[in-house]
């Protein structure tokens, strides 16, 4: 018995890449898959056909699952993914939003294409499904009290702590944290989880990067070891964060880089300073940000009111 035998996922960009290593765990633990994959190329132009090669690896072990080719980014076709799953499977239990494509080039030299496309599909194509799978678990905690949905979103170390060449994919990898801490809030009293991983994995979409060192393509793998860049790494992380016994985990980021499970914390108040009753005055904020708040330089008013 795996630890999703029974639940109905959704994959979507499934059909390569670290999507298709989540396909290929969820069924190996039991779950009955939908793989989207609108195909294309890695900057998301073209179709293809990547998510019939996912369900025949799939198939061929014995598992089910079934092809879908939406682009995610259209609400329509999103909404058309999830009635899919529930007409095929009788349900849906998991939705992970890993569609993904990568545009990059410095800010100068960005087109607004080469933006929009990629909020386009990380973005609005997180919150597309995510709209439509919501529906479904809050009519299903209506009937019955309770649901137990998972939505699992994908950020990135990009988005986490920036990357040169990628404002358009670093904003959008740092929007779906702020839409998974949020999509946690609205959901849980249904019953339904929001996390995100920050996975990696040799794939397409690194080796576009520029400057991406050609060693990782040749990775060699010591004897009695394991890939550390295989794209099917982060699939046993996502099928536990998807099971019945992560049903306490919301909200939270998981960085999951080589062989390491990160607990990612975010934002927090690391010093600060108060007006009290006067306005803030420009001329004197010199003095008080660099000498109080950074401590790089003490210069003009020390007085600051800390607490
Ligand atoms: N590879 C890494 O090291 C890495 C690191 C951090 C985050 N990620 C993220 O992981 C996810 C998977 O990336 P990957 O490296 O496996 O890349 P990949 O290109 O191998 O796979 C992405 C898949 O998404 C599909 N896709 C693209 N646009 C789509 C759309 N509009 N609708 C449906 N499917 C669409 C593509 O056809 C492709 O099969 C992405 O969200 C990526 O940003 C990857």
């Amino acid at each position: 018995m795996g630890i999703l035998e029974g639940k109905i996922a959704i994959v979507t960009g499934g059909g390569r890449g670290i999507g298709r290593g989540h396909c290929l765990e969820f069924a190996r633990q039991g779950a009955k898959v939908v793989v989207n994959d609108f195909g294309g190329s890695s900057r998301g132009e073209g179709t293809g056909r990547a998510a019939d090669d996912t369900v025949k690896l799939i198939t061929d072990m014995g598992g089910q699952a079934v092809a879908n080719y939406a682009d995610v980014s259209s609400l329509q076709e999103a909404g058309e993914l999830v009635a899919q799953a529930v007409e095929t499977y009788g349900g849906l239990d998991i939705l992970v939003n890993n569609a993904g494509i990568a545009r990059d080039a410095a800010v100068w030299k960005m087109t607004e294409d080469d933006f929009d496309r990629v909020m386009a599909v990380h973005v609005k194509g997180s919150w597309t499904t995510s709209h439509h799978a919501s529906k479904v678990w809050r009519d299903q905690a209506q009937k019955n009290g309770k649901s137990a949905g998972r939505i699992i979103n994908t950020t990135s170390g990009a988005g986490l702590f920036g990357n040169f060449g990628q404002t358009n994919y670093a904003t959008a990898k740092a929007a779906l944290v702020g839409m998974t801490l949020t999509l946690a809030m609205e959901l849980y009293k249904y019953g339904v989880t929001a996390n995100c991983i920050s996975p990696a994995g040799m794939t397409r979409i690194t080796t576009s990067i520029p400057g991406f060192p050609p060693s990782f393509e040749t990775n060699e793998v010591p004897e009695g070891t394991y890939d550390k860049m295989d794209p099917g790494n982060s699939g046993p992380i996502l099928a536990w964060l998807a099971s019945d016994e992560a049903d306490h985990v919301t909200g939270q980021v998981i960085h999951a880089v080589y062989d390491r499970i990160a607990w990612m914390k975010g934002w927090h108040v690391e010093k600060e300073i108060f007006a009290g009753d006067k306005k803030w005055v420009a001329e004197e904020l010199g003095g008080l940000m660099n000498g109080h708040l950074f401590g790089t330089r003490s210069i003009g008013i020390s007085t600051a009111p800390t607490k």
